[in-house]
């Protein structure tokens, strides 16, 4: 059945406390539930309580102490008559933890216990009004097998705890602060912990734990500090203070997403929290500072102020997302993180917004709310909300925000409770800015610029794109940084905000005898495409001269994906196939000799625009082709300025390992160098690569020279694939780089290697890093899975109806691909279509991965 945000409806009860007692065990666990319910007299009144579930059978049902017969089951919900104001309700369910491969609810891993509620998961451990807006107090009880959980962990405070004779000990745990049952959280297991404290503004003592299996505590430092900086940033940019005795993270290898933020007990991918120089990459510990934030962050955006129903989940993710990507810019490099993030959002969000699967920031209606956590409610999520803090500037943002967590503070909260805080806050009128809520799609500004007199006119058009079940559009509030540059004194006279509300509107900037050069959209201050004529002079002034970083990134993104999509058009003459490869050269040679350019923004403005954003230009687009232009312009790149790119790479060699950003910014140019010159001058990289490789210290130069060679077809590339191999044998994380590196690799057999690597005694569909690692990678190899013959689109397919039975939520993470279909060349088109005609016509299939194969066929 199809859930509307429309039809939200109070639930009938209220549960304001709560016990549950676990009797743990790895196949078998029992759980009886105390629930004291009492009417909502916000609702209509009800003669029945109806409780979630999904795969349960009650053992026992009383009511107000009585063993009672008379209860129903609707479906997978338990439904029991309750005539009076007020009830105690008891249940008994078992479950089988061992036998959960979906990881959702109670499941063991590793010979221990956790849990995975958000968002409908704890309904497959009790009978329970399984919604965000039915908010209690919890105690938990737990006992178990001393030997087997010596650790016993759950949300809030241990108040209690014991031994009993026959081995077993038992553990009583109570959570003050009311919250809703997605963020129950249980650990029962063989743990280590690494221990600190963090003393809040108002003098609180936190004590902090992350828990981890033996052996992996050394790799726990880096988490550990995220964390105290995350809980100081938060207290000086959002005031936000921290409200229990303790905060605990574990961290587990079988894990769906990256991690949750369980009120005082988060869970993490192993991915998230472990990290040591001899294995992590400096991408690595940014993730982990960026996800400890984020959960750390959700205490105050999401449990402290949650959501009213799972429509309204961007609520508290792009709000988070929004609270981490700034928390990791005041930490390290803004512009660097800036350019990061927007990368992200134009390789996964816009393909989303402009695919079968758009939908806005707020959905209208889903099947499974799984196929919601995506990159639109979360990363567009926080743009939109970026948005609202450019049109405030910081300091009425925070106005906004100090009035949403005052005024909702212990709620269950709406999309539309935020905008009127953060306008009652600001001052702001955003009336028309709530569009960003209710319409999907990226849009399109078109840029052009008139000289009147010493007038200047910007004409801007916008055109917000059809997506499914959205035909007409309005206008909506786009705001854009700009700045006017005199090509005379290359200067401009101070940068402006000006906000574009109608379908067509002119700005004028008086005063300019001479036609600026102009700089627009700067810092992405709003989540749209950009058209206009520019010139290729002014193109490449920019991307040397803007003082704006990220317009400098911007004008060289520019430069090369105007450049590759006139290529792609065919519309490029010989000659201006030469003009434009120049200009991009000029461009490129002034970002590698710049010296006053630190590496790290170097790199970034290395990179050169991904395949799926190069997708986003076209209408219809042959992936071969786009991916022959692109290597094309690398190589050709590559070889005008070996001597440079072997400067740079030897510049960087050298010196102890160390984690500043200077030295972050050599191995990042390590790495870029070697993915050039792979392309450019591949013997003369593969031997770079190989002598790299033995001489690092580190995972970050390792990992860059196997990239590098494992496109080759060199000799080396085996010698130093079997020696990582060896090397990290036996641990999760980094063989999981293993598996990646080759399944993303632009080696021409490399979808042969993936064939080859589904059956390495490594390889499970259990564990979804592993399966990630494999499929995901090689889904994003745009030559191998775009195989003309259709190979590597059978393969997806085949792991989706694979994986389905064993974790559709993760399989059902793979449609998306396979949905681009509509804007890929007809022949591949054909052959993806029919792949997912072949998933959907499977039987049993789950309803994650049958909403997300009906909605890709459309
Ligand atoms: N709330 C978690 C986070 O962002 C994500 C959990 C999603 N889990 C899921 N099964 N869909 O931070
Ligand atoms: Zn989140």
């Amino acid at each position: 059945p199809v859930i509307r945000r429309e039809d939200y409806a109070p639930f009938p009860w209220l549960l304001p406390r709560v016990t549950f007692d676990f009797s743990l065990g790895l196949e078998k666990t029992r759980i009886s539930s105390r629930l004291e319910v009492v009417r909502n007299p916000d609702a209509p009144a009800s003669p029945v309580l109806d409780l979630h579930g999904d795969g349960l059978m009650p053992l026992e049902v009383k009511v107000d102490g009585e063993v009672i017969n008379s209860w129903v089951m609707a479906g997978d919900n338990l439904r029991i008559s309750l005539p009076g104001e007020a009830h105690l309700v008891e249940v008994v369910t078992e479950i089988d933890p061992s036998a959960n491969s979906q990881l959702m609810g109670l499941y063991a891993s590793n010979g221990m216990l956790c849990t995975q509620c958000e968002a409908e998961g704890f309904r497959r451990i009790t009978f329970f009004p399984d919604r965000p807006d039915v908010l209690s107090t919890y105690t938990v009880r737990m006992r178990g097998d001393k030997a087997q959980f010596p650790v016993l962990l759950a949300n809030g405070n241990c108040v209690a705890s014991g031994e009993n004779q026959d081995g077993s000990h038992w553990a009583e745990w109570h959570d003050p602060w009311p919250k809703p049952s997605y963020l129950f959280a249980l650990v029962a297991g063989d743990l280590v912990s690494r221990k600190d404290r963090f003393t809040t503004m108002n003098g609180r003592d936190v004590d902090l734990a992350i828990w981890v299996r033996e052996g992996d505590l050394d790799r726990t430092g880096h988490a550990m500090e995220s964390l105290k900086k995350a809980m100081k940033w938060d207290e000086e940019t959002f005031g936000r203070e921290y409200d229990l005795d303790l905060f605990n993270v574990v961290a587990v290898s079988d894990f769906n997403m990256g991690a949750m933020e369980n009120k005082g007990l988060n869970i993490f991918n192993t991915k998230y929290v472990l990290a040591e120089a001899d294995t992590a990459t400096d991408g690595d510990y940014e993730a982990i500072e960026g996800v400890i934030g984020h959960e750390y962050f959700h205490n105050w955006s999401g449990n402290r102020i949650t959501c009213r129903d799972w429509f309204q989940l961007s609520l508290k993710e792009g709000f988070t997302v929004l609270r981490d990507q700034l928390f990791s810019q005041d930490m390290g490099s803004e512009p660097v993180k800036r350019i990061e993030d927007v990368r992200v959002l134009r390789s996964i969000q816009f393909p989303e917004d402009s695919g079968p699967l758009a939908h806005p920031i707020r959905p209208d209606s889903y099947r499974e709310i799984s196929n919601f956590y995506t990159a639109t409610v979360y990363n567009k999520g926080a743009e939109v909300i970026r948005m609202m803090r450019t049109m405030a500037g910081e300091e009425r943002f925070r106005k906004g925000t100090d009035l949403y967590f005052a005024r909702h503070d212990g709620e269950a909260a709406t999309c539309e409770d935020f905008v009127k805080a953060i306008e009652d806050g600001t001052g702001l009128d955003l009336r028309q800015f709530r569009l960003w809520y209710s319409q999907a799609g990226t849009p399109k500004i078109i840029v052009r610029q008139e000289q009147d007199g010493d007038t200047v006119r910007l004409r801007l058009t916008q055109k917000v794109p059809t997506t499914p079940g959205q035909p007409d559009k309005q206008p909506m509030p786009v705001p854009l940084r700009i700045a006017l540059f005199d090509p005379a004194t290359e200067e401009h006279r101070g940068e402006e905000l000006i906000v574009l509300r109608d379908t067509e509107q002119s700005f004028d900037f008086p005063g300019y005898d001479e036609a600026p050069i102009i700089s627009i959209n700067r810092g992405f201050s709003a989540p749209v495409s950009i058209e206009r004529d520019i010139a290729r002079e002014d193109l490449v002034f920019l991307a040397a001269k803007d003082d704006d970083p990220f317009a400098r990134y911007e004008a060289m993104q520019d430069l090369v994906v105007s450049h590759l999509v006139e290529a792609l058009r065919g519309e490029l003459s010989a000659e201006d196939r030469t003009k434009g490869r120049a200009a991009i050269l000029q461009a490129f040679t002034a970002v590698l000799e710049d010296s006053a350019l630190d590496d790290l923004m170097r790199g970034e403005l290395m990179i050169l625009p991904s395949q799926t954003y190069l997708a986003e230009q076209l209408d219809i687009s042959d992936p071969q082709a786009i991916h022959r232009e692109r290597e094309g312009l690398k190589t050709w790149l590559a070889q005008q300025c070996e001597a440079l790119l072997e400067a740079l790479h030897d510049r960087a060699a050298g010196g102890p390992y160390r984690r500043d950003a200077a030295a972050r910014g050599l191995r990042k140019m390590r790495a870029q160098t070697l993915i050039y010159l792979a392309a450019g001058a591949p013997e003369k990289a593969a031997k770079m690569a190989a002598a790299q490789y033995h001489a690092a210290d580190n995972m970050t130069d390792r990992q860059s020279a196997l990239i590098a060679l494992a496109g080759l077809d060199v000799p080396e590339r085996e010698e130093v694939l079997q020696a990582f191999y060896k090397r990290y044998q036996g641990n999760a994380l980094a063989i999981d780089k293993w598996f990646a590196i080759q399944a993303q690799s632009l080696h021409p057999r490399a979808l042969d290697h993936v064939k080859a690597l589904a059956d390495h005694p490594d390889f499970t569909l259990k564990n979804p890093n592993r399966v990630r690692s494999l499929y995901m990678a090689f889904a994003a190899n745009p030559q191998a899975f775009h195989a003309a013959d259709g190979e590597g689109y059978r393969m997806i397919a085949d792991c989706i109806l694979a994986l389905d039975p064993i974790n559709p939520q993760t399989a059902a993470r793979f449609v998306p691909p396979l949905g681009r279909w509509r804007r890929t060349e007809p022949e591949r088109a054909a052959l993806m279509r029919a792949e997912l005609e072949r998933i959907a016509a499977a039987p049993q299939l789950s309803r994650d991965t049958f909403e997300q194969v009906s909605r890709s066929l459309g």
